[in-house]
């Protein structure tokens, strides 16, 4: 927990006045999130887009200026949390079911930082099993071909029933393990029809802020200028 909050505080030491400011999703970003409330109610001023409805509640409630993704012209900076990370900067996100906006909202910023616990720094991802976005139309039929394919698909449930995400869709998670073959999951993954979109994020963040006990550390990309 304190993990979380040293390096979501942390974060937000790189967000200027005027900025549009990219709210990621999850317990680390809760931190953030509480964090630039606090500071815009000290008069920072910026404007934030929210990359879940979790996260559009939360900023209310802190009182944090939102835009709808549509309105602004690109993002200035996004802040958000990774579920698994390894040294060359290959990620995987959306154990919260937030992925496909997460990634939108990535690709249109100019500056992505991830903020994250120890425990998420791993020497290859695949151990948390991949959240890929599917389309509840037809799921039976994805899942069999995932399966066939050898992707060890699970259709993520709540309580009872399928998991919805903020877009009306299912996530389907693969547990993949350690060490799988990223090429091979992603080509065949593009050609299933009603996969929407995955949680492999590769190469995409600037730079990482990890909590390590009592530290933080902030650790560059340097593959990302
Ligand atoms: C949301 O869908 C995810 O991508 C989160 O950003 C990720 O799961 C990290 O979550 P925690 O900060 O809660 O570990």
């Amino acid at each position: 927990m304190k993990e979380k909050k040293i390096a979501g505080i942390k974060a937000t030491e790189y967000i200027q006045d005027n900025m549009i400011l990219g709210l990621g999703t999850g317990s680390t970003a809760y931190y953030m999130i509480e964090k630039v409330g606090e500071l815009v109610s000290q008069g920072l001023n910026i404007k934030a887009v929210a990359t879940s409805q979790s996260t559009t509640i939360l900023a209310n409630e802190f009182k944090i200026p939102l835009l709808s993704l549509d309105k602004v012209k690109r993002i200035d900076l996004v802040i958000d949390g990774v579920d698994e990370i390894d040294g060359q900067f290959n990620a995987i996100k959306g154990g919260g079911g937030a992925l496909f906006r997460e990634k939108i909202v990535a690709s249109i910023a100019d500056n992505v930082i991830w903020i994250m616990d120890s425990s998420k720094i791993v020497d290859s991802i695949g151990t948390f099993p991949l959240p890929v976005e599917i389309l509840p139309y037809g799921c039976s039929h994805i899942l069999k071909k995932l399966k066939s394919l050898s992707l060890k698909p699970v259709l993520r449930m709540k309580e009872d029933v399928p998991f919805i995400t903020d877009n009306h869709n299912y996530i389907v998670d693969l547990h993949l393990g350690k060490d799988f073959d990223i090429k091979y999951v992603l080509e065949n993954l593009k050609d299933i029809i009603g996969v929407l979109e995955t949680g492999l994020f590769l190469n995409t963040c600037n730079r990482v802020i990890i909590g390590t006990g009592d530290n933080v550390k902030v650790v560059e990309n340097p593959n990302k200028s």
